[in-house]
């Protein structure tokens, strides 16, 4: 009976054994395994579908960028190469569209696939929904189940912080989740629309949705990259 299961390669040196014998007669890992708990590495970050291609190599400022785009692509750069040497992750934080999520995620990427890093990916609204489907009586699973593993990742992208509307629940949860990577010194990316310092058109800042708590704790979890410039969406679309 023909199987619907897709092809997969088979590896030409170990013919899917995952091992090899060298010429001493020892049994050693074949690098095929390598690449794939790569693969498996990343499936488990949940880096977005649309993120996928994203790498600081494709990460482009457009002619007559601001300045600031390619100084985060060459901060993002310096993070990958400090690896594990950085003691602080980045906080990105700029308009909508100007590729704060996509050098994030490149990040991860890079780190996930070239340093063995256990990394993941969290969009922070997403975190809070599927927190609050566990309330339901019919979800076996609990908030810590889900906190759990982006508590302890070496490496997490917290993408979109203060994108939601603020309420002590949403606070607590955003605590619980900063205060332990703060503990146990683990590095956190943010990406957030929310600018640092107060505009004199008087919109909201960073502090006023996540709290001075949680700014606080992120001022020395991370180092602040500011980016600015035109919604990269809309110029792909021919709108700017
Ligand atoms: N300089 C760039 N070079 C190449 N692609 C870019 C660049 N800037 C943005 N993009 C692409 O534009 C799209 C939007 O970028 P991204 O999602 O990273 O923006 P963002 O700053 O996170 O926006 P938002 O605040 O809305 O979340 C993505 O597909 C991203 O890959
Ligand atoms: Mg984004
Ligand atoms: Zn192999």
């Amino acid at each position: 009976m023909a199987s619907n299961a897709p092809d997969r390669e088979v590896c030409a040196l170990c013919m899917g054994f995952g091992v090899l014998e060298t010429a001493q007669g020892r049994i050693v890992a074949c690098r095929c395994q390598a690449a794939k708990r790569a693969e498996d590495r990343l499936r488990a970050a949940q880096i977005p579908e649309r993120y996928r291609n994203c790498r600081l190599e494709n990460y482009k400022p457009l002619p007559g960028a601001p300045q600031s785009q390619t100084v985060a692509r060459l901060r993002a750069l310096k993070f990958v190469e400090e690896w594990p040497g950085s003691s602080r992750g980045l906080l990105f934080v700029g308009p909508v569209g100007v590729g704060k999520t996509h050098l994030a995620t490149a990040i991860l990427r890079s780190l996930i696939e070239d340093c063995g890093v256990r990394g993941m990916f969290c969009d922070f609204s997403d975190l809070l929904e599927r927190i609050q489907a566990t309330f339901s009586r019919t979800n076996p699973d609990n908030a810590d189940d889900v906190l759990a593993p982006y508590r302890d990742a070496e490496l997490l992208v917290l993408d979109e912080l203060g994108a939601r509307r603020q309420s002590d629940w949403v606070r607590d949860v955003l605590y619980g989740l900063i205060n332990t990577r703060y503990n146990r010194q683990r590095l956190t990316i943010v990406t957030s629309n929310f600018s640092d310092v107060p505009a004199p058109t008087g919109e909201e800042t960073l502090v006023g949705k996540i709290g001075v708590t949680v700014r606080s704790r992120l001022h020395e979890m991370c180092d602040l990259v500011t980016l600015e410039g035109r919604d990269y969406r809309a110029v792909l679309a021919g709108k700017a």
